[in-house]
């Protein structure tokens, strides 16, 4: 059974579509061990709570430094010993430390088709912000390992979605949720804890 800690900072729709693909069988050979925050009013915390799944806040405000909210964070995830750890809307640069400890055991999921509309700055309704400016008319998410630089780890999966002439950055934002982020994560969740994934050469092959 592969053991997962899920990272959140808001809403928590990705972390509610890993728990209704957990329940429905969508998922199998996997448990979520506990939900952190680092924002002690992320809906996401109450979603875990309704699921009877531990959901603790980790609060960078709360430490004097960076360093000391690093070291609480990667000391309280190893507490739950995980084998995948997964970035579900987590807005936190995360320590060095934890990525290298967990090489190709951490993944993301992103509001875009990496490599475009990602990197610095571009996170949550900003990404669909930018890609209405720019007039893209595809956009989509992407599920990728994470590694030391921002959405550059390799590519798990993709999904395009359409842009609609009239979309707005939250209409845009839940067709991509809906037709993409929702479905490609819990997907890859289920391709990694039934060994489906390996990397090789820093890309992702889906044996
Ligand atoms: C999602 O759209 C996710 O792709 C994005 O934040 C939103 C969180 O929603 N993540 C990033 O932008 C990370 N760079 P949720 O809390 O409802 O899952």
């Amino acid at each position: 059974m592969l053991r997962v800690g899920i990272l959140v900072s808001g809403g928590g729709t990705n972390l509610q579509a890993i728990i209704d693909a957990i329940n429905t069988g969508k998922i199998t050979n996997a448990r979520i061990e506990v939900v952190i925050s680092n924002n002690p009013n992320a809906y996401a915390l109450t979603r875990a709570r309704d699921n009877g799944i531990e959901a603790v806040c980790i609060s960078p405000k709360t430490f004097d430094k960076r360093e000391q909210f690093n070291d609480a964070l990667l000391l309280k995830l190893k507490e739950y010993n995980p084998d995948l750890i997964v970035l579900a809307g987590c807005m936190v640069v995360l320590p060095e430390k934890l990525i290298k400890e967990y090489r190709n055991k951490i993944i993301n999921i992103h509001p875009a088709l990496i490599p475009s509309f990602c990197g610095t700055g571009y996170y949550g309704l900003k990404v669909h912000e930018k890609a209405l400016e720019r007039g893209v008319k595809l956009t989509g998410a992407t599920c990728h390992f994470v590694d030391e630089g921002t959405d550059t780890g390799p590519i798990i999966s993709q999904k395009a979605v359409e842009v609609m002439d009239n979309d707005t950055p939250e209409i845009l934002q839940k067709r991509v949720m809906e037709q993409a982020e929702w479905i490609i994560m819990p997907q890859a969740i289920d391709d990694i804890a039934n060994g489906r994934i390996k990397v090789e050469n820093g890309k992702v092959i889906h044996i």
